[in-house]
């Protein structure tokens, strides 16, 4: 069976690839889709094509496993690419209040169900958002996120950080 892992991937984290792992050995094929929060919106560090190029990089080494991305309503891409289930990973209780809401409005308003996936206890603390937070300070990220994602969030604020200074980087 297919399934997709829809989200905002803002970058890719350790908890998110751990999640992908246990679905890649659960289905036969996996989509990673990269998807519009509307409670994100503007708000997003890495453009899309970088969350793209970030998630292909960080995932080449799962054969079953796809990147792509999509801007409309999750069920309508799940009818249209013919997929079947959805992919959520779950950190902790405090996630699955707004998982929960989130999986039953897709079952009412495309018949499509949900697979929660609980990520390992030790990505329960790790968030992109907490990443980018750490990363933007300088602080050091390397064992909460993919190698691609730790390149692409320091290469992301010297750029920044060039920019304010109104320097170029080397
Ligand atoms: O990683 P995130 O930000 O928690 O992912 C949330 C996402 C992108 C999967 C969700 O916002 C979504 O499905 N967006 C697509 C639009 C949609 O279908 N909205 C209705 C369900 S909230």
């Amino acid at each position: 069976m297919n399934a997709v892992f829809p989200g905002s991937f803002d970058p890719i984290t350790n908890g998110h690839l751990d999640v992908l792992e246990r679905a890649s050995r659960m289905f036969g094929q996996v989509t990673v889709t990269v998807m519009h929060n509307a409670r994100k919106s503007g708000r997003h560090l890495f453009t899309l094509q970088e969350r793209l190029a970030i998630l292909r990089e960080a995932t080449a080494h799962l054969p079953n496993v796809t990147v792509d991305s999509f801007e409309g309503l999750l069920v309508d891409y799940m009818q249209e690419q013919g997929h079947g289930i959805i992919v959520r990973g779950l950190r902790a209780v405090s996630d699955y209040e707004y998982e929960l809401q989130i999986a039953h409005l897709n079952r009412e308003i495309g018949g499509v169900e949900t697979v929660f996936v609980m990520a390992a206890t030790h990505w329960s603390y790790v968030s992109s958002s907490m990443v980018k937070e750490v990363a933007s300070y300088g602080g050091p990220v390397d064992n909460m996120v993919p190698p691609a994602s730790a390149l692409a969030l320091r290469s992301k604020f010297a750029e920044q950080d060039h920019q304010a200074a109104g320097t170029t980087p080397d």
